[in-house]
């Protein structure tokens, strides 16, 4: 589906954003990821087959200059996030802060310096906490929100560039990294027990809305919570 294409995956080596990559490579596509940490990124992209250029999404620069490598493409995926966040009274400011950066002013970044070919495609991954709040991650659902606004924008202001967003519910991926072992392991039991699909998701449960959306040339300002039921119930 994506032979002939290149296909740009800011996020690339690790959960979300290596399952995008390890499906838009099956589909034909050149694949390019970008993250911050080097030797992570050059291993899943020698699996893949993909190139790899060290991106941090936070910095201005770093962001123009993987756009000016690239050159012209096809579609851009942005799953880079790193959160910090805490109970809205006493999280710290610095550390609120630094969730935007990432995750919004991120995204701001990467959409405003690729350069997309027309019909080709820019997606964003937000998550339920736009829609369904949780205490203690206000930061969380302010970045989400603001993102699902961004992708309507864009999807006017980039045209013929297509722009859309997919929100994810509960996925299993290393974004638990520093959790306990037993208790992230509790967490998603009990979140699959809750859900009517019975189980969490997957990297490529997302990464294939993703791919629908690079190869749907009718998608654009389109927002898909992606979530196991978890807005259901
Ligand atoms: N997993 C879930 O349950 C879930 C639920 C809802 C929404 N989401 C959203 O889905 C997206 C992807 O999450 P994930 O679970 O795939 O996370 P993940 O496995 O932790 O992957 C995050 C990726 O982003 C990169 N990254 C982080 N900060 C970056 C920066 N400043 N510049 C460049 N790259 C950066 C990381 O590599 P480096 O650290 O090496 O840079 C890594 O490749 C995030 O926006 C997350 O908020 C996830």
């Amino acid at each position: 589906m994506l032979a002939g294409k290149k296909v740009v995956v800011v996020g690339g080596s690790s959960g979300i954003g290596l399952s995008t990559a390890e499906l838009a490579t099956r589909e034909g596509a050149e694949v390019i990821i970008a993250s911050r940490n080097a030797d992570r990124l050059n291993a899943a992209a020698s699996t893949l087959g993909a190139k790899a250029m060290p991106t941090d999404v936070t910095n201005d620069e770093s962001v123009e200059n993987l756009f000016r490598n690239c050159g012209p493409v096809d579609h851009v995926v942005v799953t880079a996030a790193q959160l910090r966040t805490g109970p809205f009274k006493t999280v710290a400011m610095e550390d609120v802060r630094a969730t935007m950066e990432g995750k919004f002013w991120g995204a701001w970044r990467v959409a405003r310096s690729a350069e997309i070919r027309p019909g080709g495609s820019l997606t964003l991954v937000t998550g339920y906490l736009s829609i369904r709040p949780r205490p203690n991650s206000a930061i969380i659902s302010v970045a989400n929100g603001a993102l699902e606004s961004l992708t309507r924008a864009l999807a006017l202001e980039l045209a013929p560039v297509r722009c859309n967003a997919v929100s994810p519910g509960i996925i299993d991926t290393p974004i638990r990294a520093a959790m306990p072992e037993a208790a992230r392991r509790d967490m998603l039991a009990k979140t699959a027990a809750s859900l009517p699909v019975g189980r969490v998701g997957v990297g490529e449960d997302i990464a294939r809305q993703i791919l629908a959306f690079m190869t749907i040339g009718f998608a654009t300002g389109s927002i898909v919570y992606l979530d196991g039921g978890g807005l259901v119930t």
